[in-house]
């Protein structure tokens, strides 16, 4: 296991002296920390390949998490979120996990493979129809692999197909005739891969069956992809000055069953979870909107909105997190091989496979929400915001680095922290 004393009080650090350690504890070799150092992004010539009338570059703040440790092994991982307070609670939350338990969170992937679906409209026999979808299986897999061979060569591709009638009823005036294909994309997301697929199928589908296309797509709703992350705190971990470690646990717990009975609860307390994983699927280049919208989905399977990650006790008293939600990221493709910020954060993970990257994305999720509960039903969260947010608030103001430092515990001390409070202090600090 890597030394990580020389991690401690990192937050304490300047950014220079944070990639100096980095690169002294050898967690990043020369090259990377020259990435680091001068912030390099993408070139103007890739970022005006890679979408239409590129006019500039949006910035957002990188970092890492700390303390983290997933199936005995230890991580650095990288964020990037414009929100203050996320990194810190994501790495005070493993803390509580890896004080609790070595081997820290527990993870594993359900399955690794992804959807698309061929709607058809105006399929006058379904019945017929869908026999002969299933009778010709083999047939249509066929066709899909042959549409993108470099997978079935990487020992992936096309893997099943299933096909279900949608008929019409009062509020839907359209039937359809469904047919899923499930791919095995290996190191992909594999959007691309299923949707060359898909169409390739198109032609066949409508000789065999009749009916019109409507249209031939990946889902975002990879339910095939799922990713778990469990962990156990003990109780005497969670305790405070003023809390014992008993009645912080059971208000988490019980804070899971709010956000269970509550859909107002229980988007916010998704949104804490987002607040991890989209940092992180952001900064490996994955795309983060498939991503919102797979879990989203995925919380409303039963019918009702619910919590992606809940909280129990187990029979020794333990406190016991669990998320589950469909996590189809990649670690080839898309914008991964081509901005050097992506890379560096797979290299940063020690670059893991695909299913390796989804587990610690999902511990990175129950962290999060760890950390919300646990401030929420103790101290509030506003407590653990208000120094970066009396920061941003002068910087908005104009003040440099050398006034941000002594102004920043003045306008914690008044009684109204907004932007007026801010350019007062900062204007009398000038003279
Ligand atoms: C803020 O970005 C996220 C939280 O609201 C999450 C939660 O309430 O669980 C703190």
């Amino acid at each position: 296991m890597p030394d990580l004393t020389p991690l401690a009080k990192f937050y304490k650090k300047t950014r220079q002296e944070r990639i100096d350690t980095l690169e002294q504890a050898e967690w990043i070799s020369e090259a990377q920390a020259r990435i680091l150092r001068e912030s390099l992004g993408l070139s103007d010539n890739t970022a005006s390949h890679m979408i239409e009338n590129q006019l500039s570059l949006y910035q957002i703040p990188y970092g890492i998490a700390l303390n983290f440790v997933i199936n005995g092994k230890p991580y650095l991982i990288p964020m990037a979120t414009e929100e203050p307070s996320v990194i810190a609670a994501a790495s005070n939350a493993a803390k509580l996990v890896s004080l609790s338990n070595p081997d820290g969170f527990v993870t594993e992937s359900l399955d690794r493979q992804m959807v698309g679906q061929i709607a058809l409209t105006n399929v006058t026999e379904p019945d017929l129809a869908m026999l002969k979808v299933q009778k010709k299986e083999e047939e249509l897999l066929t066709i899909a692999n042959l549409a993108h061979p470099s997978i079935v060569k990487r020992g992936g591709g096309a893997t099943s197909i299933q096909v279900k009638w949608i008929p019409a009823n009062e509020s839907n005036p359209d039937s359809f005739l469904v047919v899923y294909l499930t791919v095995d994309t290996k190191e992909a997301m594999g959007a691309n891969m299923l949707n060359t697929m898909l169409e390739s199928l198109v032609a066949p589908l409508e000789a065999l069956i009749g009916g019109q296309r409507l249209m031939a797509i990946l889902s975002n709703y990879a339910s095939q992809s799922l990713v778990r992350a469990t962990c156990v705190v003990k109780p005497q971990i969670l305790a405070s000055v003023t809390y014992s470690g008993e009645l912080v646990r059971d208000k988490i717990i019980s804070a899971s069953n709010f956000a269970r009975a509550d859909i107002y609860r229980a988007t916010t307390h998704n949104k804490g979870i987002m607040n991890g994983i989209d940092a992180l699927v952001l900064a490996s280049g994955n795309d983060w909107r498939a991503i919102e919208a797979g879990a989203h989905a995925y919380a409303s399977q039963s019918g009702s909105y619910q919590p992606l990650a809940t909280w129990s006790k187990d029979e020794d008293g333990n406190l016991v997190g669990e998320i589950v939600l469909p996590m189809p990221v990649g670690t080839v493709g898309g914008s991964i091989a081509i901005h050097p910020m992506a890379q560096l954060s797979h290299q940063l993970l020690g670059s893991p496979q695909a299913k390796e990257l989804a587990q610690i994305i999902g511990a990175l999720g129950l962290a999060q929400n760890l950390a919300a509960l646990k401030a929420l039903v103790t101290v509030g969260i506003q407590k653990g915001h208000m120094s970066l947010q009396a920061k941003s608030l002068l910087i908005a103001c104009g003040a440099t680095d050398e006034e941000i430092e002594p102004l920043t515990e003045a306008l914690l001390k008044e009684p109204h922290l907004n932007q007026e409070t801010a350019m007062t202090l900062l204007k009398a600090y000038r003279g």
